[in-house]
């Protein structure tokens, strides 16, 4: 019996779990620190906070973290990481990762999404429902590629950003850390570090509060 822990126990944990059990794991368990408030997310109870989950390590063959913001997300995954958690990535069997892509431990990929020759994604990423990662991209950790944007080949992203639902980044752009990339931009210049862009051709909107 392979069970998966999940720390995390909101909307995006639902979708990782769900990918989980098509996956081939045989059953999740949520653990998120609203316990005991939140009992409950979706079909699937919450058992405990994030105390629990590292006292009943034992008990899982994976464990995940499935917190949708980045900063957060890499923050227990260290904590997890430093407690000799079996970390684990979920790849849902509709998503095509190619066998010379690398995931970095904590990934997640989710149906509908490809991962191409030569991708490198870092710890802790997100993947998300039809997105694609082109040749050759560099993924940082904690980076969130939400659903249906598209990266073309080469693209470097740094840790913590977030590339918007439905983006597309011109090939061989270098986003940099914490950027945030709005729904629907179009990114043809290299961003620096911290900003928010948006738009066609993507332009800053200000800093990224992250
Ligand atoms: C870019 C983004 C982070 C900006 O958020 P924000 O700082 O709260 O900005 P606001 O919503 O206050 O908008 C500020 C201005 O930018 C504009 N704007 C915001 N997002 C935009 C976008 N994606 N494209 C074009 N303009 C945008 C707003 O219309 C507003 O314009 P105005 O000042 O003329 O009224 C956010 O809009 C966004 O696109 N987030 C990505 C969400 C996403 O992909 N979620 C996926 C979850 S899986």
């Amino acid at each position: 019996m392979k069970r998966l822990a999940l720390l995390g126990a909101g909307g995006h944990g639902k979708v990782v779990a769900d990918a989980a059990l098509a996956s081939g794991w045989d059953a999740v368990d949520f653990f998120d620190d609203a316990w005991p408030q939140r009992q409950q997310n979706g079909p699937w109870p919450i058992t405990g906070g994030v105390s629990a989950l590292l006292e009943r390590r034992q008990e899982f063959q994976g464990v995940i973290v499935a917190i949708g913001d980045g900063a957060a997300r890499l923050e227990k995954h260290r904590t997890l990481q430093a407690a000799g958690a079996p970390l684990t990535t979920v790849v849902h069997p509709a998503a095509v990762v190619s066998r010379y892509a690398v995931l970095g431990v904590g990934t997640v990929v989710m149906a509908g999404a490809v991962v191409n020759i030569d991708a490198v994604v870092g710890q802790a990423g997100i993947i998300n429902t039809g997105a694609t990662v082109d040749h050759d991209c560099r993924l940082g950790d904690a980076v969130h590629i939400c659903p249906g944007a598209h990266l073309s080949g080469h693209v470097q992203i740094g840790h913590g950003s977030w590339i918007g639902v439905g983006a597309a980044v011109k090939q061989g752009m270098v986003i940099g850390e914490r950027v945030m990339v709005g729904v629907g931009a179009v990114v043809v210049q290299n961003v620096p570090d911290g900003l928010i862009v948006v738009g066609n051709p993507a332009a800053p909107l200000g800093a990224s509060k992250s």
